[in-house]
């Protein structure tokens, strides 16, 4: 991570401040070291650049090796968007446009993009800033491919990668100009990180996150459910935000169409979906 945005962290147990102590960094960043809680004592890890504040899974060098493959097939020539049509690319792309509104230009913004895998959408914010970007997913091995991707296509100079759970973010109240998640929404129980989002912003600083609709009772809108992935109805998301305090709420459906690709899990193939973003203000 990046030794400025230690003034951003707070413990993800108690809110409290955190001691650095490093062992091994650079002039900007801390590669290994330890965040150690002023107020409980409990202790974070910072390994290979990521600052670490869920449980490290043992499958690590495995899952590795495998989304390394995954991640330079896909990822650098970008093999995935050649799966969409036309028309879903140009929606795409509106999407990306209008979820990147949020961001601020100025040097001294915060982003905070959750939930970032392996970062389609952060490369499009890295461009938008020359502010601070902080990118956060709960799994290790995919941010140390984060971290490798976006090395590999220089694009990591002013991102911080944190390894954590978006629901209990180890951020303190009040802290970013901004915060994103594409495709976040489609993962289960979001509604909780709603809130963190909320707490973690700035006062009237705008949220930005999106996810796919389905077809009422279809076998994806069911699966979906079945699964805890709630933000299947614009009700359901609307409803959320509003619950949160959120203002300014705006919902927008970029694409509509018909899912054709065999061997996905959600949506499945021949359902009816549809591609939607919000914007909402604190
Ligand atoms: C479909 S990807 C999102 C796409 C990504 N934003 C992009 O731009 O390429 C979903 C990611 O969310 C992460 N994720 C799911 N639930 C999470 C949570 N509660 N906290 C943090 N990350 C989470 C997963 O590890 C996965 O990398
Ligand atoms: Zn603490």
């Amino acid at each position: 991570m990046r030794i400025s945005i230690i003034n951003y962290l707070a413990c993800p147990v108690c809110r409290g401040d955190f001691l650095l102590s490093t062992h091994e960094k650079t002039k900007e960043r801390v590669i290994g070291g330890k965040l150690k809680c002023k107020k409980c004592s409990k202790s974070f890890y910072i390994e290979n650049g990521i600052a670490c504040f869920v449980c490290l899974d043992r499958k690590i060098t495995e899952d590795t090796k495998k989304l390394r493959r995954i991640t330079i097939k896909q990822e650098i020539p970008k093999t995935w968007t050649k799966l969409f049509s036309k028309e879903e690319y140009t929606a795409l792309r509106k999407e990306w446009d209008w979820m990147l509104s949020v961001v601020e230009k100025n040097k001294n913004a915060v982003h905070l993009d959750f939930a970032t895998g392996t970062g389609r959408f952060l490369r499009n914010i890295v461009s938008k800033t020359n502010g601070e970007i902080i990118a956060l997913d709960f799994s290790y091995s995919t941010c140390q491919e984060l971290i490798y991707f976006l090395k590999k296509i220089k694009k990591y100079r002013r991102v911080s990668v944190i390894c954590a759970d978006a629901h209990k973010m180890p951020f303190k109240n009040g802290v970013f100009n901004s915060v994103s998640s594409w495709a976040g929404l489609a993962e289960p129980r979001m509604e909780g990180v709603i809130k963190e989002a909320r707490r973690v912003l700035k006062r009237m600083a705008y949220l930005t996150a999106s996810g796919l609709h389905y077809q009422k009772d279809s076998r994806s809108f069911l699966l979906a459910k079945k699964n805890y992935i709630n933000f299947v109805t614009k009700k359901a998301i609307i409803q959320t935000l509003k619950k949160a305090n959120f203002r300014n709420i705006e919902h927008k459906v970029f694409f509509r169409g018909k899912w054709n690709e065999k061997e996905s899990y959600l949506p499945i193939l021949g359902d009816s979906y549809s591609t939607f973003a919000i914007r909402a203000q604190k």
